[in-house]
């Protein structure tokens, strides 16, 4: 039996969905536990193609239960546009099968405003966010004037809650970035029938989770982002607003760290971020151009061209402990195909010194000097390939050097976006 957390270890973007939905196929419920749907998960199954936000990427295995649990901030209008476009393609037929934490914050437009307001104003220096209202909600849950689904589904309450919240908010939003305010009564009129739609998914996540955990059901935890992107663990301030970690599934879920067996890290066979930020291994030239291009490398909320650059061990390296990595999926290793060297940093050259961790601050990470191993690269396509016996032997060192170099076990290997381009050499749910 096992409780498996799969992460994130490097800014996001790792392909996690695509395994998520993969071992969905052994495990009873998926849950996510933290983020929001400044997430995006694109998913392949048998051609068709998937886009979620915010619903579990488990939701394509009929029968299996997805759960968002209290550390994910709801959009109500994602939410139900999910909901309805997965119900539309014949996806989530029972009501149950879908189970929503009634202790989630909710974001309004005042949120996303205040988002994109403020990252206006910043000009040049700001984070890059996906302007969802994330940061905002995360923000107003920490100041104790948020509202979560609880509130939410109760008209009175809800409204109670949103009178007394929004003349601050709205101050804000007038005072300091010049943005037009909110009229409670409009957004109740607008939000109501919104909860009312969405009250049938609410419940107490945290007693379904510790009933099934004694039931010895298997539970997948689904991280959003990367652990870079951590709020404490990442390249702050160039980082989302929630802690993307392993140990979050816990804490974002309701239930205890002692339920969890193992963590099971993605990593990108190179790297990408999108947004602002410090990123030592970024190409500027034509081998991150041929990355972006094989790699389909275009943000899947909000479009944007990622950033790429060769695979940086220190960064993954840091995940490992900062999530008590058990294992690791590398993904994506059909990209690299047709390049004649491919470059993993090891570590990292600052002051005259060579550190094996990542600094502390932007300032450092941004003049840091990559130390680069050189690999023999490889020209065969791996798409077609579905077994490690038939990988070329130039991927399979790429692959096992990085294995050896992290002292970590790697146990599957995606080389495309479907369902079916994935080897598996252990399955961590058995
Ligand atoms: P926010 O999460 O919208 O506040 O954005 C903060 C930072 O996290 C920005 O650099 C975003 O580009 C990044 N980010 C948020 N969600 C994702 C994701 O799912 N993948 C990759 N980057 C993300």
């Amino acid at each position: 039996m096992s409780n498996v957390v799969i992460v994130g270890t490097q800014w996001g973007d790792e392909g996690k969905g695509k395994i998520v939905d993969f071992f969905t196929a052994h495990a009873d419920a998926v849950v996510r536990f933290q983020g929001g749907n400044n997430a995006g998960h694109t998913l392949v199954v048998k051609g068709q193609k998937t886009i979620l936000h915010l619903i579990p990427s488990g939701v394509l295995h009929p029968k299996k239960i997805c759960v968002i649990g209290n550390g994910v901030v709801v959009d109500p209008k994602i939410l139900l546009e999910e909901i309805r476009a997965l119900k539309g393609a014949g996806y989530l037929k029972n009501e149950k099968s879908l189970r929503i934490s009634e202790l989630a914050h909710v974001i309004f437009p005042y949120h996303q405003a205040i988002d994109q307001g403020r990252e206006a104003a910043k000009g040049d220096a700001k984070i890059g966010t996906t302007g969802r209202g994330i940061g905002p909600c995360y923000e107003d849950k920490v100041a104790r004037r948020g509202i979560r689904l609880a509130e939410f589904i109760h008209p009175e309450i809800f409204a109670a809650r949103l009178r007394a919240i929004l003349p601050e908010r709205n101050a804000y939003l007038e005072s300091v970035l010049r943005i037009k305010p909110f009229d409670a009564e409009v957004l109740l009129k607008e939000y109501a029938p919104l909860a009312a739609e969405i009250r049938p998914y609410v419940a107490d996540v945290g007693e379904l989770l510790r009933d099934w955990a004694k039931k010895k059901r298997h539970l997948l935890f689904e991280g959003a982002q990367g652990t870079s992107l951590d709020i404490d663990h990442g390249t702050y301030p160039y980082v989302t607003s929630s802690n993307t970690v392993a140990g979050y599934a816990a804490c974002g879920s309701g239930v205890g760290p002692t339920e969890i067996d193992q963590v099971v890290g993605i990593a990108k066979a190179y790297t990408t971020r999108v947004g602002g930020g410090p990123f030592p291994t970024e190409l500027q030239d034509a081998t991150g151009e041929y990355l972006r291009k094989q790699g389909d490398e275009f943000g899947s909320t909000t479009g944007r061209p990622r950033r790429c650059g060769w695979l940086d061990l220190v960064v993954i390296r840091h995940a490992m402990r900062a999530n008590g990595l058990t294992s690791l999926t590398l993904t994506k290793l059909d990209v690299l195909s047709g390049l004649k060297t491919l470059r993993i940093c090891t570590g990292y050259r600052l002051g005259g010194k060579t550190m094996k961790t990542v600094p502390p601050t932007v300032e450092a990470l941004q003049q840091v000097q990559p130390v680069y191993q050189d690999i023999r690269g490889w020209d065969e396509d791996l798409s077609g390939v579905t077994r490690w016996k038939q990988m070329p032997a130039a991927a399979k060192r790429y692959v096992e050097r990085v294995e050896t170099l992290l002292g970590l076990p790697i146990i599957s290997v995606s080389v495309g976006p479907s369902r079916e381009q994935h080897i598996v050499l252990k399955n961590p749910f058995k």
